[in-house]
């Protein structure tokens, strides 16, 4: 049976047994401008269309209710009302990832159509209560959409120079949906892979029966961990992590997987993932990451003999003689809780075999954050040489670190490689959220001490951070959670250990802040709750205390000339820090640092290829992976600036066959590692005569620093640079509500200003919801119980409050143009400042995040 209506004013016939408008667009008619974020949940917005004339999420409505209809996507609106909203998107910087736009626009276009220029943005923000952009923060959507209600003309270019602030690079194509993603690349003959996961966190796999499964229509074959012909398991540092689990192993959290079904269609690959039966032999989960370092607790994860994953520690001085002898001591236990990243584009791997060169060949196509590592493991996977595999980087949507770890990588790469044909694995909503590592809950115990003055004398520090099952780079996390621990402040002695621990509970990894976050969390609190003892402000004790260049930070290092855009933040804020007071609102203050750099004596190199080609184009090849925070527009900036070309002849690739040693895209360091080594190859090329078809190649090593608590360095350099920032948070004393949000960031040097704000402006989004509303908890089971994008507190446009930020330049000594990295940094002093706020608001410490929950699982 078929179905029939209007397409961008074409008659179309579709079959009728998609499960959803979206699925017959994407799946049967090739049209990708409308992505799938969370289908069939409508709970993002990503999907959005116009049924005549009106805005609707596609993933809800069903087929029946489309026959006949008129049905307008973004590749049907005219030319000069794409070339509008394309071009008010890029001069107003209102996109980074790209994912949520096309929806959003088709969304603004039905609100223009009606209400023209008479469309305000409070209401325009309200209509957006059916969309999430989880990078931007809404601010800079609503000021494109507002231009294009009221007809202002763009001409949006690329900027030519380090600080300009031009558009980023492929925003336009971004805006309307143009620029593939993963799952909007098409193959021919591809077929599509779909995971059973376990029902239980914690249990022996008895059998796996795949009969129903592979008798189910459309299904070519079902795998399991008895057709893995190389390693089983995979990992980032340690390689634990059991791409399926086979019969006689056991299970270890909610995401593992036990079968990778391959059909014709995604939808019989789905459906007959579920027809897979497995026998298990459930034991009890471990859920408590205390009790889970306790002498004779179970061991949670199959294959480690000790739920201690790491232990990171260190101290100097006498901190029990120095709490002793403070005029004031402060003993408190914060808790935060486990989030998730919510980027808005699932995981999707695509693999397509052939041969070359009479060898058979690999070729994988992954919007993950670390090709290289990628490629590796596969290649172990497959029991093949690395060679023949090739991992290839798209641009994908949204990250935030959660996708440092492999998802479908290594399933899609299997099912190709064994069936001989191209595979595509995406991920639905539940299963990215069950499968990729989250933000870690940590529990932060803290002593501290100050003088009569208010200056600290001493700091001790436990912390304990649940890291799920697989390790991930959950030690490193909880590295840098120890590090950060004392923010940005002198302390003249410290006594610091925290600890990862293994649990059946969601595994915790990367993401944006990467513990410091956490620390700084109960850090400020601290700072607080002693400058109330002291008898001052926030803004004071803060000053008091604050690192300058030449003195010894926390973990023992001496900070160099960098370290004064602390100060320089703090005092910027301080005029709106005094007439919020003055106009009676309840303000809090946050203070923080961030690291950029992977740092604790790890050796970065980081290369990029300049080349001429004689067509006139110069290509610029690095090789980050672009998630919306602009590591291309960075690239193509520093070529234009130090070649001296119009930046309209670069062409930024993203180059996974030459071996240009990068590592993963994470802590804040793409932007820092790229313009250096885009800068090398440019001099490289300057001196070389800018000759045509040769490469020149340009490098930046970090090899520096050394690790935290190592006792060969009574002050080690743990990291190269940092990013600092100060945020205040107003609420307005009748509401009760976060009216807005001034965030002072020091960024070294704004490659592109009003990126770099977009950035700060998405974070404080982010910020906010970790501080008031978003959580990601497991229940006794070991399970997560927030299975949908609505039930994790995301905020929503209309929630968001006027977020202003101010960017200042302390340029980072050693690190090109000073730049400081803004990634991570932009929430770290946002949760604490609205901790401050509230107390300040009703009297009332808080300890544990989120501080005003608004969902639970039965929401
Ligand atoms: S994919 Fe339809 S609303 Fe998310
Ligand atoms: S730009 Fe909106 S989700 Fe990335």
């Amino acid at each position: 049976m078929s179905v029939e209506f209007q397409l961008n004013g074409n008659p179309v016939a579709v079959r009728g047994d998609h499960p959803h408008l979206l699925a017959a667009l994407r799946d049967e008619l090739d049209i990708t401008s409308p992505k799938d974020g969370c289908s069939p949940s409508g709970q993002c917005g990503c999907c959005t269309v116009l049924v005549d004339g009106k805005a609707i999420v596609s993933c809800q409505q069903s087929l029946a209710k489309t026959e006949g209809k008129a049905v307008t996507t973004l590749e049907g609106v005219g030319a000069d009302e794409r070339a509008a909203f394309a071009n008010a998107f890029s001069a107003c910087g209102g996109l980074q990832c790209g994912f949520c736009i096309p929806g959003i626009v088709m969304r603004a276009k039905a609100q223009i159509d009606k209400k023209g220029a008479d469309l305000q943005p409070a209401d325009m923000a309200r209509h957006l209560g059916a969309h999430l952009c989880r990078c931007t923060g809404y601010v800079k959507i609503l000021e494109a959409i507002d231009a294009v209600a009221k007809g202002k003309e763009f001409e949006p270019a690329l900027a030519t120079t380090v600080g300009g602030s031009g558009a980023k690079y492929e925003a336009g194509e971004l805006a309307l949906g143009d620029r593939d993603y993963v799952d909007d690349m098409r193959v021919p003959g591809t077929l599509h892979a779909a995971l059973h996961l376990t029902a239980h966190v914690r249990a022996e796999i008895l059998s796996i029966d795949t009969a129903a499964a592979a008798a189910a229509p459309g299904v070519v074959a079902v795998f399991t961990a008895a057709d893995i012909p190389g390693e089983l398991r995979v990992g980032i540092i340690h390689k634990d992590w059991p791409v399926m689990i086979p019969i006689g192993g056991c299970t270890s959290y909610g995401g593992d997987v036990l079968a990778v079904v391959v059909a014709e269609t995604r939808q019989q690959a789905r459906e007959a993932a579920a027809l897979v039966e497995v026998g298990y032999d459930v034991m009890d989960p471990v859920t408590d990451p205390v009790a889970a370092m306790e002498e004779g607790s179970p061991i949670a994860v199959w294959g480690t003999g000790d739920n201690v994953l790491s232990v990171s520690e260190y101290a100097r001085g006498d901190v029990d003689a120095a709490l002793a002898a403070s005029a004031h001591t402060v003993h408190e236990v914060f808790r935060t809780q486990r989030i998730e990243h919510a980027f808005l584009e699932p995981e999707s791997t695509l693999a397509v075999p052939s041969v070359i060169d009479g060898e058979r060949h690999l070729q994988v196509y992954s919007g993950g954050q670390g090709v290289w590592d990628d490629r590796d493991d596969i290649a172990r996977v497959l029991a093949v040489g690395n060679d023949a595999v090739t991992v290839t980087l798209v641009s994908n949507g949204g990250a935030f670190g959660g996708k440092e770890d492999m998802s479908n990588q290594a399933h899609a790469a299997l099912a190709a490689w064994l069936l001989d044909r191209p595979v595509k694995c995406t991920l639905s909503r539940e299963e990215s959220l069950l499968i990729h590592a989250k933000r870690h809950p940590i529990r932060l115990e803290y002593w501290a001490g100050c003088d009569a003055d208010g200056r600290l004398t001493a700091l001790r520090v436990r912390g304990v951070g649940d890291s799920g099952a697989y390790a991930s780079v959950g030690m490193k996390v909880l590295e840098r959670a120890a590090g950060h621990s004392s923010g940005p402040y002198h302390l003249p002695t410290i006594d610091v250990r925290t600890v990862a621990v293994r649990t059946n509970n969601p595994i915790c990894g990367a993401f944006r802040g990467f513990g410091a976050n956490q620390a700084q969390f109960a850090m400020e609190g601290v700072i607080d709750r002693l400058a109330e003892m002291v008898g001052i402000d926030g803004w004071e004790m803060r000053k008091r205390n604050v690192i300058h260049p030449g003195e010894v930070w926390g973990p023992g290092q001496i900070m160099d000339d960098g370290c004064g855009g602390a100060e320089v933040c703090l005092d910027a804020i301080k005029p709106h820090y005094d007439a919020a007071r003055d106009a009676g609102k309840a303000i809090g203050l946050g203070l923080g640092l961030k690291n950029s750099g992977l740092g604790n004596g790890f050796r970065e190199l980081c290369r990029a290829v300049v080349r001429f080609r004689s067509d006139g184009v110069v290509e610029v090849r690095h090789g980050w992976t672009e998630m919306g925070q602009g590591v291309h527009t960075v690239a193509l900036q520093v070529a234009a600036q130090e070649l001296g070309i119009d930046p309209d002849r670069i062409e930024v690739i993203v180059d996974t066959t030459r071996e240009l040693g990068f590592g993963q895209t994470t802590g804040s360091r793409g932007t820092l590692m790229a313009a250096g080594s885009v800068r090398d190859a440019c001099i490289a090329a300057r001196a070389g005569g800018c000759q045509p078809d040769v490469d020149y190649v340009g490098e930046h090593l970090v090899d520096w620093t050394q690790h935290l608590g190592d006792p060969d360095h009574p002050n080690p350099t743990i990291h190269s640079a940092f990013g600092y920032a100060t945020q205040l948070v107003i609420i307005d004393r009748d509401s009760g509500d976060v009216e807005r949000v001034v965030a002072v960031h020091d960024v070294g040097k704004a490659v592109n200003p009003v990126l770099c704000e977009g950035q700060i402006e998405g974070s404080v989004h982010m910020g906010l919801g970790y501080a008031l509303t978003e959580d990601f908890p497991s229940d006794a089971s070991g399970m997560p119980t927030n299975m949908t994008l609505r039930s994790l507190g995301i905020l929503r446009a209309k929630d968001v409050p006027q977020i202003d930020v101010q960017l200042v330049e302390v340029p980072q000594p050693k690190s090109p143009y000073g730049i400081k990295g803004v990634g991570e940094i932009g929430l770290v002093p946002t949760a604490p400042a609205v901790a401050a706020a509230l107390r300040d608001l009703d009297g009332e410490w808080r300890t544990s995040l989120p501080m005003r929950p608004k969902f639970s699982a039965d929401d």
